[in-house]
C-alpha cells in the first residue's frame, strides 16, 4: 500500500529530534486520530539552517515529516513557505488517498513553526525599541 520511498524513510526517518531553544516550533495533533507532529526549526538571515521533527504518527506522517525537512533545509523561509501537499506526495513517490491528510499535516506543522518564528522576532523588535524609548 506505500511507495518504497515511505516505507524507507519509515524506516530510517531522516532529521529525528528536538533543536534545542528552537527559533520556531510547532506542535500539531491530527484531530482524525489523535497522533502529533513536533516540528522545530533554527533560522539564520530568513534561511532554514536546521530543522528536526517528532512525529508519533502512522508511516505516511512519519515519511512526509522527514521529506519536508529535507526539502526545507536551506531554503528561505518565503521559498519554504511555498510547499504543498501536492509536493510531498510527489516527493513520497504517492500516498495512499486515505492517507493524504496524515501527510498534508505537516506543511500546516511547518506554516505553524515559520508563524512562530516570526512572532517571537517581532516581539522581540518591539521590547528592543521600548527599552530604547524608556532610555530617551
Ligand atoms: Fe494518525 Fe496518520 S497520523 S493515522
Amino acid at each position: 500500500m506505500y511507495s518504497e520511498k515511505i516505507m524507507e524513510l519509515f524506516k530510517n526517518p531522516k532529521n529525528i529530534g528536538k533543536i534545542e531553544d528552537p527559533d520556531g516550533v510547532a506542535k500539531i495533533e491530527n484531530p482524525k486520530c489523535g497522533d502529533v507532529i513536533e516540528l522545530y526549526i533554527r533560522i539564520e538571515n530568513d534561511i532554514i539552517t536546521n530543522i528536526k521533527f517528532n512525529t508519533f504518527g502512522c508511516a505516511a506522517a512519519i515519511a512526509a515529516s522527514s521529506i519536508i525537512t529535507e526539502m526545507v533545509k536551506g531554503k528561505t523561509l518565503d521559498e519554504a513557505m511555498k510547499i504543498t501537499g501536492e509536493d510531498i506526495v510527489h516527493e513520497l513517490g504517492g500516498i495512499p488517498p486515505v492517507k493524504i491528510y496524515c501527510s498534508n499535516l505537516v506543511v500546516d506543522a511547518l506554516l505553524v513553526a515559520i508563524r512562530d518564528f516570526r512572532k517571537k522576532r517581532s516581539s522581540a523588535h518591539l521590547k528592543k525599541d521600548s527599552i530604547g524609548t524608556e532610555q530617551y
